[in-house]
């Protein structure tokens, strides 16, 4: 046994020994140094990833003792058939901590041809983001978010055909959002949120087949919803930009389309059907707009309605809706979320309303919130709702701010009513 146990940890010693004479690819601490370089020294604390790289040590081969303790991985590339010297390390992977860096990316990042992540986020650094960033032709996650990154995107992250997730979000970054990044064919995740982008979303955009999220919102994206998007799209989120126009009725060519939130817009027009249709939409908000109609769906389509949506909750708060509340929207059967606070809608409460928040039913999911208040909404409170207790699966309401009689005030959602004056 002991014999073997020695056996065993000379060998183990001797691959240690070996891998250690694999030396770091110059090009690649080069590279290593100028990033370093390129960050404010008073940033540079000692615990911090960057501070602990020191280049008397072989990047590759020091990782994880005291210095390069953390922010690099390494990779031997492969050897190739014959070759009597061992290949190289790469860089493979660069994720730093979010200590505070502040300084600039270095250009010679772009010189680290085996990166696979990028990942410098939530740190100070600004200036522009380096157009050699599109060499890296193996990178698959690019995440510069956090940051006060300005200037325009590279139009060369085109070039960037293995990234699955490009996080540009909460930066300062300024322009139009490139048409190259139509060709980002692998890319999953695209974070733009919180820059100052302008301009319309590339017309080309259904080219990147396989986009998941798209999250673009607090911009100044103008134009109108756009006509066509990935058809591959399972969130999207355009919130808080100056889109303008209506809702297109073919938001069913994103079948897989589960949440929608363009609030905080300028759009206008009727809240399509398409959006109570849609095989898969779950969460749609549309709150801070002008739209001015709730479509209801035709008769014919009534059934697939009631039975086929899978809307859990919708937001249309604040926007210009007039006519009646449609009772169609107490029929969607996952609802359980409905805020349309702050418009114009009249007429009574439909009975429908109230036995889906206070009824229990089989097979249908109950309102757990309901917000009407700021109408102008008439008439009596229907019966059911007097029957509510704090034990209701109805947590929270309010139909304030209406023209409702007899609206008791025992019940918390009741809230005070508009004066004669605003209701006649
Ligand atoms: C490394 O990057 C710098 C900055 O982009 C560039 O000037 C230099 O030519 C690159 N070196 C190599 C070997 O590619």
């Amino acid at each position: 046994m002991v014999a073997l146990g020695l056996v065993l940890e000379s060998v183990m010693l001797l691959s240690i020994a070996t891998s250690c004479a694999a030396k770091t690819a110059a090009v690649d601490i080069q590279a290593l140094q100028q990033i370093k370089s390129s960050i404010d020294p008073s940033t540079l604390h000692s615990s911090s990833c960057l501070g602990s790289w020191d280049f008397s040590h072989d990047p590759c081969d020091a990782t994880s003792s005291t210095s390069f303790v953390c922010g690099i991985r390494c990779d031997e590339e492969l050897q190739e058939e014959g070759a009597s010297t061992r290949p190289p390390r790469r860089v493979t992977s660069i994720v730093l901590d979010g200590y505070g860096y502040r300084g600039f990316l270095s250009p010679f990042v772009g010189n680290l041809s085996a990166l696979q992540a990028l990942d410098v986020s939530g740190n100070a650094l600004s200036g522009a983001l380096p157009a050699s960033l599109g060499k890296l032709a193996r990178l698959r996650r690019l995440d510069v978010s956090g940051n006060a990154f300005s200037g325009g995107i590279p139009e060369s992250l085109g070039e960037l055909r293995s990234l699955e997730h490009l996080g540009l979000a909460r930066n300062a970054l300024s322009g139009t959002i490139p048409a190259s990044l139509s060709r980002l064919s692998s890319l999953r995740r695209l974070d733009l949120y919180s820059n100052l982008l302008s301009g319309e979303l590339p017309i080309a955009m259904p080219a990147m087949s396989s986009l998941l999220y798209l999250d673009a919102s607090s911009n100044r994206i103008t134009g109108s919803f756009p006509g066509r998007l990935p058809p591959s799209l399972v969130r999207l989120s355009l919130r808080d930009n100056r889109l303008s126009g209506q809702l297109p009725s073919n938001l069913g060519d994103m079948a897989a389309l589960e949440v929608l939130d363009v609030s905080r817009n300028g759009l206008w027009g009727a809240l399509p059907d398409s959006i109570f249709l849609h095989p898969s939409l779950q969460q749609v908000n549309v709150a801070g707009n002008a739209f001015q109609w709730i479509q209801t769906p035709g008769l014919a389509a009534m059934p697939l309605v009631v039975l086929g949506s899978k809307m859990v909750a919708l937001d249309a708060s604040h926007n210009r809706l007039r006519g009646p509340l449609p009772p169609f929207l107490a029929e969607l059967p996952r609802l359980s979320s409905l805020s349309l606070t702050g418009n114009m809608l009249g007429g009574t409460i439909p009975l429908q309303y109230a036995i889906k928040a206070v009824e229990s039913a089989v097979g249908i999911q109950p309102l757990r919130r309901l917000f009407l208040d700021g109408n102008l909404l008439v008439g009596a409170l229907p019966f059911p709702f007097l029957t509510w207790s704090p034990s209701a699966t109805l947590i929270s309401a309010s139909f304030a701010n209406n023209c409702l009689h007899s609206c008791p005030p025992s019940l918390p959602f009741c809230g005070a009513q508009r004066p004669a004056t605003q209701c006649s």
